[in-house]
């Protein structure tokens, strides 16, 4: 998979280099390039922002840097890249979001920054604004980063334990259980003792219920009543017992 991250601060985007991403990225998994807007300006100063038609407070991002880049990121031929824009304004992205991505073999973002980005950008380029949540950051850099994490972690190979990718939160569609790690006992709070029983069907049935458990009581609104099984309303009523 190509990323492009298209910015004005390439410098923001630095913790893509190190970790997992890094190391997807050296073994080629996925091809990330951070590129500088300014380099798709054409004026002396390398203007990327301007004053609002019809006032008002800060700058608004100029439509060529972007046009000009996009372009240049497409390649002649074969499928277009997916053209992707942070802002508030967006699609709200979530792990569905990122499993979605994470199957483009060309991703565009453009990070949006001050008071927005020339509405003619997402008209014209055919641009999908994507928000990361429902507060504002200073910038799109950070939201972009998190867009990249999320959707890159999902391309096979990128995480060394594919069953890890599977299990965990958001791709069963409830929270995770808790997990321990040695010592079993640890300033008098000990591990359930389910975990060292080496019962592997107990065991299941006990994170199963605990998936259950947390996200009823921490995230009642990702709990689909009418998904759940026949094991799961069990485990459910064994817990009111
Ligand atoms: N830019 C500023 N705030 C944002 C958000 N919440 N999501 C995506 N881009 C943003």
């Amino acid at each position: 998979m190509r990323i492009d991250i298209v910015t004005i601060f390439p410098e923001a985007l630095a913790p893509l280099e190190v970790s997992i991403l890094g190391r997807a990225r050296a073994r080629g998994l996925v091809e990330i390039s951070v590129v500088d807007l300014r380099d798709f300006t054409s004026d002396r100063h390398r203007q990327v922002d301007d004053l609002a038609y019809g006032g008002g407070a800060g700058m608004v991002m100029k439509p060529e840097p972007f046009f000009a880049a996009v372009e240049a990121l497409t390649p002649q031929e074969g499928p277009r890249p997916r053209v992707l824009l942070t802002s508030p304004q967006g699609r709200r992205f979530d792990q569905r979001a990122a499993e979605e991505l994470s199957r483009e073999p060309h991703l565009i973002v453009l990070c949006g920054r001050y008071e927005g980005v020339d509405e003619r950008v997402v008209e014209g380029l055919g641009v999908e604004e994507f928000s990361i949540g429902d507060y504002v950051l200073t910038g799109g850099e950070l939201a972009a980063m998190v867009i990249v994490d999320a959707t890159a972690r999902l391309i096979p190979g990128v995480v060394g334990d594919a069953a890890s990718v599977v299990a965990e939160s958001f791709a069963t569609g409830l929270l995770d259980y808790p997990h321990y790690t040695r010592p079993a006992e640890f300033r008098g709070l000990r591990v359930p003792e389910v975990l060292l029983s080496g019962h592997h069907e107990a065991i299941r049935r006990w994170r199963r219920r605990e998936q259950l458990r947390r996200t009823l009581a921490r995230r009642p609104d990702l709990l689909c009543w009418d998904a759940l099984g026949e094991e799961d309303r069990a485990l459910l009523r064994d817990d009111d017992a």
